[in-house]
């Protein structure tokens, strides 16, 4: 559910008319609403009702705008991060330190360094020379990192490839079957304290079953791991319960669907649980509004271009993701058309021979599910501005991020030899 709906024919985010926004920020422009991220935070806690007292880690990569971190910090939400620039945005909104989990393939000395500045409360390792590593810095500042393994439970997810993260061949964690060799190792390792495991097998899932068995390969490792003598305390369950984005599609489990399943996997588990949740909490909370550019007949359906683009919006050329496209001021009228950005690029297109409401030059449009791995991928191909993000809040609303002119982020200073006036 969000609060985007049709009010006297035209689109409200919450009790805001987006033509407003648009009339003000111009466009394009990102609108997220504050009652539709704190309700998904809300329905996932009471879904996870029964679990003891559950760590929610929001991804912060789905959504990193200062605004909505701060908000979902105010909802007690934690911080799954990949990034010290992450890590700095989660402290900065207000999420306390050992509401933090850090997962990465990649995390460099600098990144370890912050992190145990902060005090984190848990690395997440995705290979043992990354141990190695943390061990080594860990120890020459005199700290204990609290660490727990990444583990890859080859399972596959049945989601996007480019999604896909818990198969043998992915690049991410440590195959399953070498983790207690792995605990081994690392307990003569000074500077860490193995405390936990993490599993994460993808993104966008829409069926329980992989997760489960995910799940259930970790429940066996926990024990297996018992059996060794160590206690693991903290268990990491990742994220990745898809979102609507085609309601003529079945909707995805939901998160009640999803706690059961968690309660059922996890009833002898003692460790405390941390979820990784991004787009759950995000997705349905953003729209991109755009406006209609122009419309040129094509050699089947017309081309309706709007001034959003594949730099604001890639998932459509990325992933073949489909977003729902519907007009502000919808009459009734229907027609079927292909919606392309300006960028000089045939991937810069958002619907194929798209059944949506006609539309004319200059009228407002919105794609919806917008809020997840939408601004967060946003870059300035072809020279264009970064999309403002507003965030709503009732009848207030609020430019949380302002347009971001390229020639504001190009260097000031040309190169000595070139003699630029
Ligand atoms: N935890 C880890 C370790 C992750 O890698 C991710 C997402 C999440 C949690 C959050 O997953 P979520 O609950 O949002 O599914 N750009 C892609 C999605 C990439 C997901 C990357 N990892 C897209 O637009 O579909």
């Amino acid at each position: 559910m969000d609060h985007f709906e049709i009010r006297n024919g035209e689109l409200f985010c919450e009790e805001v008319p987006l033509a407003e926004i648009a009339a003000a920020v111009g466009t394009p422009a990102y609108v997220y609403s504050t009652a539709t991220m704190l309700r998904h935070a809300e329905v996932l806690k009471s879904s996870l009702g029964g679990l003891g007292d559950p760590l929610i880690a929001y991804a912060v990569k789905a959504n990193p705008n200062p605004a909505v971190l701060a908000t979902l910090a105010q909802a007690g939400l934690g911080a799954d991060v990949v990034s010290g620039g992450e890590i700095q945005r989660a402290r900065a909104a207000g999420i306390p330190a050992d509401r933090i989990v850090f997962s990465g393939v990649g995390k460099t000395a600098e990144e370890m360094r912050l992190a145990l500045a902060e005090g984190v409360y848990q690395f997440n390792l995705e290979s043992m020379a990354e141990a190695e590593t943390l061990s080594a810095i860990a120890t020459s500042r005199g700290l204990t990192a609290p660490v727990g393994f990444r583990v890859n439970p080859d399972v596959s997810a049945g989601t996007h490839a480019k999604i896909t993260t818990g198969i043998a061949e992915s690049k991410f964690g440590i195959a399953i079957g070498e983790a207690p060799a792995a605990y081994a190792h690392i307990a003569n390792l000074p500077g860490l304290s193995a405390q936990g495991v993490a599993v994460h097998i993808g993104s966008q899932l829409t069926d329980l079953a992989p997760l489960e068995q995910a799940f259930v390969r970790v429940g066996d490792l926990l024990s297996d791991l018992r059996s060794q003598g160590l206690e693991l305390r903290v268990a990491d369950l990742g994220g990745g319960l898809g979102v609507p984005y085609n309601p003529d599609l079945p909707a995805p489990p939901g998160p009640q669907e999803y706690g059961e399943m968690v309660r059922r996997v996890t009833r002898d588990w003692k460790e405390r649980l941390v979820f990784e949740p991004g787009r759950l909490i995000v997705g349905n909370a953003g729209v991109l509004l755009s406006r209609v550019v122009r419309i040129k007949p094509g050699a089947v359906h017309p081309f309706l271009i709007v001034d959003a683009a594949m730099n604001d919006l890639i998932r459509p050329a990325l992933y073949d993701a489909w977003h729902q496209i519907d007009g502000v001021r919808p009459t009734g009228d229907r027609w079927i058309a292909n919606v392309v950005g300006p960028v000089c690029e045939s991937g810069d297109t958002f619907a194929t021979a798209r059944v949506m409401d006609r539309m004319v030059e200059g009228d407002l449009l919105v794609f919806r599910t917008a809020g997840a791995y939408a601004a967060a991928m946003s870059s300035t191909y072809n020279s264009r501005p970064l999309t403002p993000e507003v965030l709503v809040n009732g009848d207030r609303w609020c430019v949380v991020r302002p347009r971001v002119d390229v020639i504001d982020i190009c260097p000031a200073d040309q190169p000595p030899w070139m003699n630029v006036p």
